[in-house]
């Protein structure tokens, strides 16, 4: 008999990232000709985990208040400023006052206080269809449900019909709706919302919340900094979030984990956005209030570590510079992957850029199993593969699409 509370008794970590993750892993430190395609980190062309040279420099130059000590749960006022200064940068005098920040453990804290503090208890939280597994536990932790709308329209584009239409019967049923959009870079699919796209999305949460319906945007940026187009486009877009009325409002996610390289630090935060004074007064509460519950406070190496690179001139300027680097890596690697695939027939899912690229798949389980024998770990999830470009070099994004083509014809 289990001593697990009712709830508890289902819980249990399916993700075939983290376990398939660990087996690649192990594997490879028995045989390095493996090749691991699993987990979403960042890697360089020799393997070797990918560290950002600046935010080492910046981690020298902390001292030990700053490191070890207790940060206060929000973070500090500097860390809010500077992630600030980041995230709207040229537009930052437009958002400064609009606009609040709770430091949280990643991006899956942000997510986690988000979807307790907008959405009820058995609410429904929209995500996408292909999607970062993760928000359903997210979800089901907060004693909430999920509804997956389609990513897709029948041309590749996002379905902005689709998404609508659900959200029209949440608001419905549940009288508020909570939505989650992964851009850019999606995991899994690496598409990139066109910026018609983000104004349909504005024009639709405008429309809906007319009647002062809460309806909420959970904007997962994980993979912000990794936009191949650069900075210009993703905050072109962020900044259409200023045309929002009082019931619609933003909730970023952004994860230090995915921008600095930083994934064990266990840094990110929530960042809304909105008009209206009392919005912003009252995700300041409520988000402190469930992190102090949660984890209490975030490492204070995080809050300082950014805080640093953000505001030393020059280290901001290096890492700029190193960022763009791996991303034109990033778009080496998807590029020569795209071009091998189209070569021998492989179909991917629309893909613009990121860590991952998407393959629809029969049998993904029995692909995988063939591809593991092959030396080659990928993730099977749902009706695809996941190949995760960013952990792999350019030379096995060359060699990869024809045994995957192989792998799939073989179990189709
Ligand atoms: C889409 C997406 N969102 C959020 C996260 C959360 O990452 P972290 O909590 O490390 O910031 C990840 C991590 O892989 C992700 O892929």
């Amino acid at each position: 008999m289990t001593l697990l509370a009712k709830r508890s008794v289902i819980k249990e970590d399916k993700s075939n990232i983290i376990t398939l993750g660990a087996i690649a892993k192990e594997e490879k430190k028995k045989d390095n000709s493996i090749v691991n395609a699993t987990i979403g980190m960042l890697y360089d062309e020799e393997g070797k985990l990918f560290a950002f040279k600046s935010v080492d420099k910046a981690l020298g130059l902390l001292t030990t208040d700053e490191k070890y000590a207790y940060a206060s749960t929000p973070g500090s006022k500097e860390f809010h400023d500077a992630l600030k200064h980041w995230v709207f940068r040229e537009y930052y005098n437009e958002f400064k006052d609009k606009t609040a920040v709770m430091a949280t453990p990643g991006g899956t804290g942000a997510l986690s206080s988000t979807f307790a503090n907008y959405a009820n208890e058995g609410d429904k939280i929209l995500v996408p269809s292909y999607m970062w597994g993760n928000y359903k536990q997210v979800a089901y932790e907060n004693h909430q449900d999920f509804e997956a709308y389609s990513l897709f329209n029948k041309d590749g584009g996002f379905n902005i019909d689709d998404l609508k239409e659900r959200c029209i019967n949440l608001k419905k049923t549940q009288g508020r709706v909570l939505f989650v959009i992964n851009d850019p870079c999606h995991n899994p699919t690496g598409y990139t919302m066109k910026d018609s796209e983000w104004d349909m999305v504005i024009d639709m949460m405008n429309e809906l919340s007319s009647d002062g319906t809460p309806i909420v945007l959970l904007h997962d940026m994980a993979y912000l900094d990794f936009d191949s187009r650069g900075f210009d486009s993703t905050r072109r877009n962020i900044r259409k979030y200023q045309k929002l009325n009082d019931s619609a409002i933003v909730v970023m996610a952004f994860s230090g984990s995915k921008t600095f390289a930083l994934y064990g630090v266990r840094i990110g935060a929530q960042i809304i956005v909105s008009n209206n004074k009392e919005n912003i007064e009252d995700f300041n509460k409520a988000n402190k209030f469930s992190a102090r519950a949660k984890w209490s406070n975030t490492t204070n190496l995080g809050i300082n570590l950014v805080t640093k690179i953000l505001t030393d001139k020059e280290l901001v300027k290096s890492f700029e510079d190193e960022l763009a680097v791996s991303r034109k890596t990033l778009a080496t690697r998807a590029n020569t992957f795209i071009v091998e695939s189209k070569k021998v027939g492989l179909k991917t899912l629309p893909f613009v850029c990121g860590f991952f690229i998407t393959i629809p798949a029969n049998n993904p389980e029995k692909a995988y199993e063939y591809l593991v024998k092959k030396k080659i770990h990928i993730i099977p999830m749902g009706n695809v593969l996941r190949v995760t470009i960013s952990a792999i070099s350019i030379a096995e994004c060359k060699m990869l699409p024809k045994i995957i083509k192989e792998a799939i014809d073989a179990t189709n």
